[in-house]
């Protein structure tokens, strides 16, 4: 089988820890990386900003001249939890999202309190409510807002230095004390926020787990990327026995 091509779009860099994600299950054969840096950072832009850039950076990069992808990615939760409906009306190939991992979170807590650590743009999500009824219903979850924290890690990423009174203010809002009890549990809502892991162990006033959702993703693009294998196959242009590689 011919290796498929796949998108992955971010507003920025933050994509990259699902392209890691990808990578560690030996997923993304031609790998296309997107990036709207001249949008970012899509937590600060309102609902129709979000959808109108995500469908024209996806129209280029599906127009450039490699062709169409077998399947898009969107590893950016302010525009997934906006822009999916859009861009599977568009468009035939599969389009993946990722969304704040709160069934883990709900699942792992002990202490009941958990907090979705997310930007500006998905804390004010209808879609971010109806995912707390849907896979969390049963724990107390806090939407935590850090209206800078992709910025930071951006900033990160291009070898900036970090203040850690500024990222310990982002993330304060997702520790939660109450009647004896402690957020035990944080969904890393944001693609970027992986990327300073190490950095939010040490800036977190408590210990918590942390969840990034990336993993969750990665299972549901090798999921479509075995579908596309088993298409292959049954329409008889499969030529190798090799595991699927999208
Ligand atoms: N990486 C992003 C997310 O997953 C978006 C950050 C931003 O552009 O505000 O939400």
């Amino acid at each position: 089988m011919s290796a498929k091509r796949l998108i992955v779009f971010d507003s920025g860099f933050g994509g990259l820890s699902v392209v890691s994600a990808l990578r560690r299950r030996q997923i993304g054969g031609r790998l296309y990386y997107v990036a709207d840096h001249a949008g970012f950072p899509y937590g600060a832009l309102d609902d129709e900003a979000v959808v109108a850039r995500v469908l024209a950076t996806i129209e280029a990069a599906v127009e450039d001249e490699e062709g169409a992808p077998d399947a898009v990615v969107i590893a950016c939760s302010t525009a997934s939890t906006l822009a999916l409906p859009a861009l599977r009306a568009r468009w035939e190939f599969p389009v993946v999202g990722v969304v704040p991992a709160l069934k883990p979170a709900a699942r792992d807590t002990k202490s009941g309190l958990v907090s979705a650590l997310v930007t500006a743009g998905t804390a004010r999500r209808r879609y971010l409510r109806d995912l707390i009824e849907e896979h969390a219903a049963g724990a107390d979850v806090t939407i935590a807002a850090a209206p800078n924290l992709a910025a930071m890690a951006e900033a990160f990423i291009r070898g900036e230095d970090l203040s850690s009174d500024a990222l310990a203010r982002e993330i304060a809002p997702a520790f939660v004390e109450r009647d004896g009890a402690r957020t035990d549990v944080v969904a890393l809502g944001c693609t970027h926020y992986p990327l300073l892991l190490d950095q939010l162990v040490q800036a977190a006033p408590w210990p918590v787990t942390w969840i990034d959702p990336a993993e969750a993703i990665a299972r549901r693009v090798a999921d479509v990327a075995g579908a596309l294998y088993e298409a292959e196959a049954a329409e008889g242009v499969l030529r190798s026995t090799a595991p699927p590689a999208l």
